[in-house]
């Protein structure tokens, strides 16, 4: 097939490279030149495993990134993947897709032959139909009758999104036709996976639904691991045997510090900024945020509890990406305890394998270190933040600290005398 995706962010890039590899020519119609640049050039923007190979097997042959919308005209179906970043009520600002909607709309207008706009970007269930498809039909001249309407959210963890793209639990097809539904599913043919096909509020709401139901895991499990620490209880002894009924699952019960990343603290705010705009109660869905909100501020209790008073006193932060194997810090963890730390006078020594770079750009007035053994050397107390494998075999560097107190915001380190937030 012919494909263009719009939008060469985090989905956009995987996506491209993803439908290049599963035999598809695919325009990527990214508006940054800059990145368009390095995009041909194979170089990737972003921290993702496996991207730059895909990126140097395709690029110039099934896969050419462009700035303008010229060759959508050429290509029998569309992604759009463009971010809906929350706005200040928790609402997703549409700005961008909305945008993207009307260029494409205008771009089509010489197209002879059937298209398909598919939403890949998570939007409010309602939002393709009511919004998305009059934008589109407003901006060109096309019948509604050549044009074929879906959405396809995507289910990407950062660090594992090309495995997640070519080998998911399942893909999702909201559409306003068959004809459109089968567009969308050709595109993933050679995957052998349940596909499930519905109408596009529904696939709209699946995305929501999915993406708050995990963030409740993890509230819950920091919730549990909050009174278990409170009992000298190992959160991680209890909640593996709760996973282990097949009913609740051993997924996302990683008790810890609280998630961050693009997507879930996004989402439940949008859901509840929906839910409250329907007249709906959301106690649920506030508790899953509170909680997360609450733990940065834990583990800054636990090391006081420890450490005494902050003020003058040096403190490693190993982790500032959101979670590992990624450059990410979008709402990472590490934000909120490292503005608490600097807040309560201490002296931050910061340390991250790939988004020391990102961070550099929200949080200055620390010192980011070269390496975890760096940002350990004289310092009085140390936090991990991310669980990043490489600190899993830190030893002798924790020799290098003043005094050796060692607390886990995630489960990773193999030294026997570290403690966790929640165990
Ligand atoms: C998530 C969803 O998993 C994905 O389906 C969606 O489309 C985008 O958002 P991602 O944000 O990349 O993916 O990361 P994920 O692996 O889900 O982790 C999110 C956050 O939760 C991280 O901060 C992680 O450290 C934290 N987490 C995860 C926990 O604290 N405990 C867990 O058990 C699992």
């Amino acid at each position: 097939m012919m494909i263009s995706v719009i939008g060469g962010g985090y989905v956009g890039l995987v996506s491209s490279v993803c439908f290049a590899e599963l035999g598809h020519s695919v325009n990527l119609v990214e508006i940054d030149e800059e990145k368009t640049e390095a995009i041909n050039a194979a170089i990737p923007c972003m921290h993702e495993k496996g991207l730059e190979e895909l990126l140097l097997k395709y690029v110039g042959t099934r896969l050419k990134a462009r700035s303008d919308y010229s060759c959508v005209a050429e290509t029998d179906i569309s992604f759009l993947c463009v971010g809906t970043p929350s706005s200040g009520d928790g609402s997703p600002d549409l700005t961008m897709i909305e945008s993207a909607c009307r260029m494409i709309g205008t771009s089509l207008d010489g197209r002879v032959g059937r298209h398909t706009i598919v939403v890949k970007s998570t939007v409010p269930p309602g939002t393709t139909e009511n919004r998305l498809v009059p934008l589109v039909m407003g901006s060109s001249n096309k019948m509604l009758s050549e044009m074929g309407f879906a959405v396809n959210p995507e289910f990407l963890r950062e660090g594992l999104a090309i495995q997640d793209f070519l080998m998911p639990d399942r893909i999702v097809i909201g559409s306003s036709d068959k004809a459109a539904g089968d567009a969308v599913e050709a595109a993933y043919r050679g995957l052998d996976l349940p596909i499930i096909r519905t109408t596009m509020a529904t696939a709209e709401m699946i995305k929501y639904a999915s993406n708050a139901f995990l963030a409740a895991k993890i509230s819950f499990s920091n919730e549990i691991g909050n009174i278990c620490k409170r009992l000298g209880i190992d959160a991680y002894d209890v909640l593996r045997c709760v996973g282990m009924d097949h009913r609740i699952g051993p997924h996302f019960l990683n008790a810890g510090v609280g998630f961050g990343g693009s997507c879930f603290p996004k989402d439940v705010a949008a859901l509840i900024s929906l839910a409250e705009g329907l007249g709906e109660s959301t106690s649920m869905l506030r508790a899953i945020m509170d909680v997360n909100e609450r733990q940065p501020f834990k583990i800054i209790e636990l090391l006081e509890q420890r450490a005494g008073d902050l003020m003058g006193k040096r403190i490693a932060v190993l982790g500032l990406a959101f979670k590992n194997d990624t450059d990410d810090i979008r709402d990472s963890r590490s934000i909120p305890v490292i503005r608490e730390l600097k807040r309560r006078g201490a002296l931050v020594a910061a340390y991250d394998p790939q988004a020391i770079r990102n961070m550099r750009k929200v949080i200055n007035g620390i010192d980011y270190c070269n390496s975890a053994a760096e940002a350990l050397r004289m310092a009085d107390a140390c936090l991990v933040m991310t669980e990043w494998p490489e600190f899993g075999e830190l030893d002798d560097e924790f020799d290098l600290m003043s005094s050796r107190i060692i607390i886990e915001g995630r489960r990773v380190l193999c030294c026997d005398d570290s403690e966790g937030i929640c165990w």
